[in-house]
């Protein structure tokens, strides 16, 4: 197919498409994790997304284990418009999860009942013919496991629960503090009542300090 009109019409672009760092044009990931974990007979999704900022057409896409030259899944992915196809496929447990559409462009694979012989390293390549059929891929490691080791989540819980419990306990400390001070405050409030009435009345036979006296409850209710 020849490139698009505007790109083969304009010299410049052309060179521009080839002077573009591979590295930078497009780029395969795994994700954040390089290694994953999954339970034998379970089935675990291994991830795998593309990006292209300069487009792609007939885009080809394979997976390989071990370093082994001979993919386990293999497929074309027309254009940006279209979902990936797979050509080939050399197991039966292996479908392909991902799309294209909506710019996903995600080639995912998901390996059902899992065994324990599955563990290794599954990489995950591409090739886009518009940039020079230049190759790129990533890596992910499978370990199968009999099960998950529940250690890290154990260590979490501490710490959560610790956490948890100093929260609370400042909580109920502030609590407590604001119930005493109200509690003191009242029967300070009490007393200062008992003392102003006291006095109030100590007053009332003395005229002026009297009238000061009843004015203060006022205030203070
Ligand atoms: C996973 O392997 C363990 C140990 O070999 C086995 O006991 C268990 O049944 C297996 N689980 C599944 C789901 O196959
Ligand atoms: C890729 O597709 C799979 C299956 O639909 C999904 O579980 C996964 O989250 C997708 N990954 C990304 C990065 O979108
Ligand atoms: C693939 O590599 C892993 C370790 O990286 C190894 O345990 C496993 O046996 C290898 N599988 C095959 C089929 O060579
Ligand atoms: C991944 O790509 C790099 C650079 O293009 C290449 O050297 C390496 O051999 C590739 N890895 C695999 C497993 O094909």
């Amino acid at each position: 197919m020849p490139l698009p009109g505007p790109v083969s019409k304009n010299p410049h672009q052309l060179v521009a498409l080839f002077a573009v760092p591979p590295g930078q044009s497009m780029e395969v990931s795994v994700g954040k994790a390089t290694v994953i974990y999954a339970v034998n007979g379970t089935e675990i999704l291994l991830p795998c997304t593309f990006s292209s900022c300069i487009g792609f057409e007939d885009l080809r896409f394979w997976w390989t284990y071990n370093n082994s030259d001979s993919p386990i899944i293999e497929g074309t992915v027309k254009n940006e418009k279209s979902d990936p196809k797979v050509t080939l496929k050399e197991n039966d447990r292996i479908t392909l999860e991902g799309t294209t559409k909506e710019k996903k462009n995600n080639i995912s694979i998901l390996l059902r009942d899992l065994q324990f012989s599955d563990g290794g390293r599954y990489t995950c390549h591409v090739k886009n013919p518009k940039e020079n059929n230049l190759e790129h891929n990533a890596t992910i490691i499978l370990q199968v496991v009999d099960e998950l080791e529940e250690v890290d989540n154990t260590v979490t819980l501490i710490i959560l629960a610790v956490v948890g419990g100093v929260i609370g306990l400042l909580i109920l400390i502030m609590l407590l503090k604001k119930l005493i001070t109200f509690i003191l405050k009242k029967t300070q409030e009490k007393k200062k009542e008992c003392l102003v009435s006291s006095s109030g009345n100590d007053n009332t036979e003395n005229g002026l300090p009297g009238s000061k006296a009843e004015e203060k409850p006022p205030t203070k209710v």
